[in-house]
């Protein structure tokens, strides 16, 4: 497959269908959305839009299959076994997700910018990319989550992105990367009260972000 822009997005689309529930497949197509209207508002080159976009509707691909699934995939792809292997943290999918898509998709598609988002879109990881910050707040702020938080964020980023000026890049992204500090923030205060694991990449985020 190597096909571009809305006719790469296209078949994408339908074989992802294949994977998801029609609620999920609704979720993704709103996240893709989320990023076009980002990839207009940071003003990315045609290139980064088109990794970003990718990973869109990439990014939860193996979020519907079942635990024991999961635990196969991380087998086959040699990723570490999730240490309670019953029951693995649901940020798995993140990991099997870019592999899984890789495997269908080929490296073409699923390059290592494309596969650096997915793998972080849930938790962020250390030194994120501009690319996975993008993917990672538009998962948590596309229009179909109701969450307070997800409807606050959604609101300030907005809000505050249009008070800068467009060419001030630095100011775009400072925006950004303090969007994704009180993403982690809600979802650690979540995660605690709720007396939930938190996958210790989301911390290493939260540090190098500081
Ligand atoms: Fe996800
Ligand atoms: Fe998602």
């Amino acid at each position: 497959m190597n096909p571009i822009g809305e006719e790469k997005y296209f078949k994408i689309k339908k074989e992802i269908g294949k994977y998801e529930s029609e609620s999920r497949l609704a979720h993704t197509c709103s996240v893709f959305e989320e990023c076009k209207r980002l990839a207009d508002m940071y003003g990315l080159d045609e290139n980064d839009r088109d990794k970003l976009c990718t990973a869109a509707l990439l990014h939860d691909i193996t979020k519907d299959i079942s635990g024991a699934k999961q635990i196969e995939l991380c087998k086959k792809y040699g990723l570490r076994s999730p240490e309670n292997a019953k029951e693995p943290m649901p940020t798995i999918h993140q990991d099997t997700g870019a592999y899984f898509a890789r495997e269908i998709f080929g490296e073409e598609i699923v390059d290592d910018v494309v596969f650096g988002a997915m793998s972080a879109h849930t938790t962020g990881k250390e030194d994120m990319s501009n690319i996975d910050k993008l993917l990672f707040v538009a998962d948590y702020i596309e229009p179909t989550r109701k969450y307070n938080s997800c409807i606050a964020m959604r609101e300030y980023l907005y809000k505050e992105c249009g008070k800068i000026n467009k060419n001030d890049k630095a100011a775009l992204y400072r925006l950004l990367n303090k969007a994704v500090i009180d993403i982690i923030g809600y979802t650690v205060t979540f995660l605690t009260e709720k007396r939930r694991n938190i996958d210790c990449r989301m911390i290493l985020a939260w540090n190098s972000l500081l």
